[in-house]
């Protein structure tokens, strides 16, 4: 069984697929295991470290994928990295399906079964494979940092002989994953932190980090989250109140970090330009959601924008601003996936077409779309279609609502 792990070749990924250490277990495990030269750059692992574990080193993506049976990528392949991988090799990266459908097709007539770890379903057995929530969290946590630096202020309250620093006040708008990282790391650097979000289940955690957590309707959010742990679209009345109670908390904010998703949906608009202008000059806006359409009117992705003394950040792959841990994290999150669909008498990859986990994630099979989301097919004759959440919100985005929800 031999593993490829290929160097990113998307504009400004810095991520790897797998590192040092978890080659070292893919090794253990009865692999062999090829890295293409550059893979770790730009998180910091060298050639010498994968080798000193005992990995191939290939001179190209095209070499490295040479007979591969499985290959590793945090990113969705090109078009001409599909073309080299070997008919029948697995393929498992962040493939974003949504993004761009056509893909699916490619993968299908090179005859590479393609597994998302984007659609991993959110149930308990998943949890150590869920690449959305180890990703979400450091950029949670980068977008504070990101704030902060761009702040010509202090965010902690500091009592000196001079005089009194107030405490920042930052308001985060999301409190799923990277939101709750957000308020925390907020929080420890002393900022006086509130946050909303459109499902009842935050409120609590939002408290429990010490933050204030406000809303316009309690009721209506109690019938906000889907099966999956995900919030619904809410009805234009909520929008509206919501936007009339941002626009006036928003105005005394020094921060706003929003990170607001509905899956296979479009970012929610929750911050008007109006808002942006009410803000004081001064004030830092950090957009996650940019990639998805933006939270944030006037937020360019990749870009700093300054709007009248108000800096909006809409910085992408925000994960891939922290290298070295979001490659340390994913390649464990892949690590985990790999080894719970390995034999080990064989030594091999031994895909259960019928498991909740595969049929989540699992996209292309021998030459045929089989994900039911994106017009599959059932994955095999004996399993069972995936049903489609009635109430994912986000049509073809049920994979990753069904089961049950912890975290
Ligand atoms: P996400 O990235 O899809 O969305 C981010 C946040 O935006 C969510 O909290 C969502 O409710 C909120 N949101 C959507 N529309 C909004 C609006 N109009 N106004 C304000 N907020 C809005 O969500 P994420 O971070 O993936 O987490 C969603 C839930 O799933 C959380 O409860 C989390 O704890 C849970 N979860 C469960 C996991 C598991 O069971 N394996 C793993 C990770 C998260």
């Amino acid at each position: 069984m031999k593993i490829a792990v290929l160097k990113e070749t998307r504009p400004g990924e810095t991520r790897v697929a797998s590192s040092p250490d978890t080659v070292k277990k893919y090794l253990a495990m009865g692999a062999s295991v090829v890295v293409e030269t550059g893979a770790g750059e730009g998180a910091r692992f060298s050639d010498q470290a994968y080798r000193d574990v005992g990995a191939e080193i290939a001179r190209s993506g095209a070499d490295a994928s040479n007979a591969a049976d499985l290959v590793l990528k945090v990113q969705r392949p090109s078009q001409r990295e599909i073309a080299f991988m070997p008919r029948g090799a697995k393929l498992v990266a962040i493939l974003s399906p949504y993004a761009e459908p056509d893909l699916l097709r490619a993968y299908a007539s090179a005859g590479i079964d393609a597994f998302a770890m984007d659609l991993m379903p959110r149930i308990t057995r998943a949890q150590s494979m869920d690449v959305l929530s180890s990703q979400s969290n450091l950029a949670g946590y980068k977008a504070v940092i990101d704030a902060a630096a761009y702040f010509g202020r202090a965010l902690p309250m500091m009592m000196t002989a001079a005089g009194t620093i107030a405490p920042a006040k930052v308001f985060v708008m999301g409190a799923g994953v990277a939101g709750l990282q957000a308020i925390a790391t907020a929080r420890r650097l002393g900022a006086v932190v509130s946050a909303t979000d459109v499902r009842f289940a935050a409120k609590e955690q939002v408290e429990s980090l010490g933050a204030t957590f406000v809303t316009v309707d309690e009721e209506a959010m109690k019938t906000a989250e889907t099966a999956g742990g995900y919030a619904k679209e809410m009805s234009d009345d909520f929008k509206r109140r919501q936007a009339e109670f941002v626009s006036q908390h928003i105005k005394k904010q020094d921060i706003v970090i929003t990170t607001a998703l509905i899956p296979g949906r479009p970012a929610p608009r929750l911050v008007s330009e109006e808002m942006v202008r009410s803000m004081k000059p001064g004030s830092i806006i950090v957009d996650l959601a940019v990639e998805q359409g933006g939270n944030v009117a006037l937020s360019q992705a990749g870009e700093a924008v300054d709007a009248g003394g108000v800096v909006i950040l809409g910085f992408v792959n925000v994960p891939g601003r922290l290298a070295a841990d979001a490659s340390n994290l994913y390649a464990r999150n892949v690590l985990n996936f790999v080894s719970a669909f390995w034999n080990k008498d064989q030594r091999a990859l031994a895909i259960d077409w019928n498991d909740d986990i595969i049929k989540g994630v699992g996209l292309t099979r021998d030459g045929r779309i089989v994900h039911p989301g994106f017009g599959g097919a059932p994955a095999a004759p004996e399993a069972r279609a995936t049903p489609a959440s009635a109430d994912s919100g986000g049509g073809a985005a049920a994979p990753a609502q069904q089961g049950t929800t912890h975290g």
